[in-house]
């Protein structure tokens, strides 16, 4: 058994958790947790502001980790390990953390973990999920990133697709900013479809039907723009429409990977638009034809949090692996280092 304190603060969310790796319920595992959103600070601008970010990580995150130790009832000798997202992500931000993780574990005198944000996503479901074994099949679809990855133990992933330009959860921000429904865009995108038709707008699915792996959704989002300053359109019939081509693209690619990739467990749906709800149900549909069960995890565990750091740091104490304490933040840190680069600009890591 141990305890693991996470810290997450690569984009606009500082989160501080303790994690309780003897627990066999997603709630006796995570002790505690806060987060606190900047979403106000960065509202004025429509979008992340990195500076703004990073200071307002600093000028929250000591006190949000006293006061999440005094949730848990534990003093931070009491923690086996400290484990802080060291990237990818928004480099002040990241630094910040990882900066906190450090100190702690200096003086703490225990061991530090640098976790990669984006295995926090890919194995949140196993926090949420006990009975999820590896390997895998994951939709990894956030802000940053939208990608199918073999997941087959810890430390081991295949990436078998990504997007040759936008993340899909930047194409939901990007919707929301046209139709504006200001920031974060993805849920006010989300609460607008229920009230539309999604086949009022005829909308484009880029690579749909296409042999090779791959998403894009930048055409997707120029064709929302066309068609919201064309006029002709009702705002929540222009997001019911985005809603659906983005979903049937997600649909249509994860069908041609479950076809390619070795025998899975399970399909999985992690990161922050995996808190949409049309989405996981669709997935649901596409995972009973595949007979897999879907395992996606609770809203409040796909968008950014710490429980997911601090759930990767107990999988990899579990496992030994440790980090020095001058460990380099990375801005890029991709998931699966082998991954050939795929053609498009503005390709994400
Ligand atoms: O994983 P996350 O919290 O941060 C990153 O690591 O990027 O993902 C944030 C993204 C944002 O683009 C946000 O608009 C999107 O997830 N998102 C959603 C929903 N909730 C958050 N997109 C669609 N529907 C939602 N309900
Ligand atoms: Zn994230």
């Amino acid at each position: 058994m141990a305890l693991i304190l996470g810290i997450e603060s690569s984009c606009d969310e500082t989160a501080v958790a303790v994690i309780d790796t003897s627990g066999t319920t997603l709630d006796a595992r995570v002790v505690a947790q806060r987060i606190a959103s900047q979403d106000a600070a960065h509202r004025p601008y429509g979008g992340v502001v990195p500076e703004i970010a990073a200071r307002a990580h600093v000028e929250v995150l000591a006190p949000m980790v006293a006061a999440t130790l005094a949730d848990a009832g534990i003093a931070l000798g009491a923690i086996d390990a400290i484990a802080a997202t060291a990237g990818p992500g928004l480099i002040g931000g990241v630094m910040v953390g990882l900066v906190t993780g450090k100190a702690l574990a200096m003086a703490a005198d225990k061991p530090l973990i640098a976790v990669n944000h984006l295995e926090g996503h890919a194995l949140s479901p196993r926090l949420a999920d006990p009975a999820l074994a590896y390997p895998y099949l994951l939709l990894l679809v956030s802000g940053g990133h939208c990608q199918i990855v073999e997941v087959r133990g810890l430390g081991q992933y295949r990436r078998l697709a990504t997007t040759i330009d936008d993340a899909l959860g930047e194409a939901f921000d990007k919707t929301a900013k046209i139709l504006g429904l200001g920031y974060p865009g993805g849920p006010a995108v989300e609460r607008l479809a229920r009230e539309g038709d999604p086949r009022a707008v005829p909308l484009p699915r880029p690579l749909l039907g296409s042999a090779e792996p791959h998403f894009s959704f930048a055409g997707l989002k120029s064709a929302v723009l066309r068609a919201h300053e064309s006029g002709r359109y009702d705002p929540a019939d222009i997001a019911a429409s985005f809603q659906q081509a983005a979903i049937d693209c997600l649909v249509d690619r994860l069908r041609r990977a479950l076809a390619a990739c070795a025998p899975v467990t399970a399909l999985v749906v992690a990161g922050g638009v995996a808190a949409n709800w049309a989405l996981r149900s669709a997935l649901e549909t596409l995972a009973d034809g595949a007979g897999l069960p879907l395992v996606a995890p609770p809203p409040r565990l796909c968008t950014d949090n710490a429980a997911m750091i601090g759930w990767a740091g107990a999988e990899r104490y579990a496992a030994g692996l440790f980090d020095p304490l001058d460990f380099v933040a990375r801005p890029r840190w991709p998931l699966d280092a082998d991954a050939a680069p795929v053609r498009g600009a503005g390709v994400k890591a």
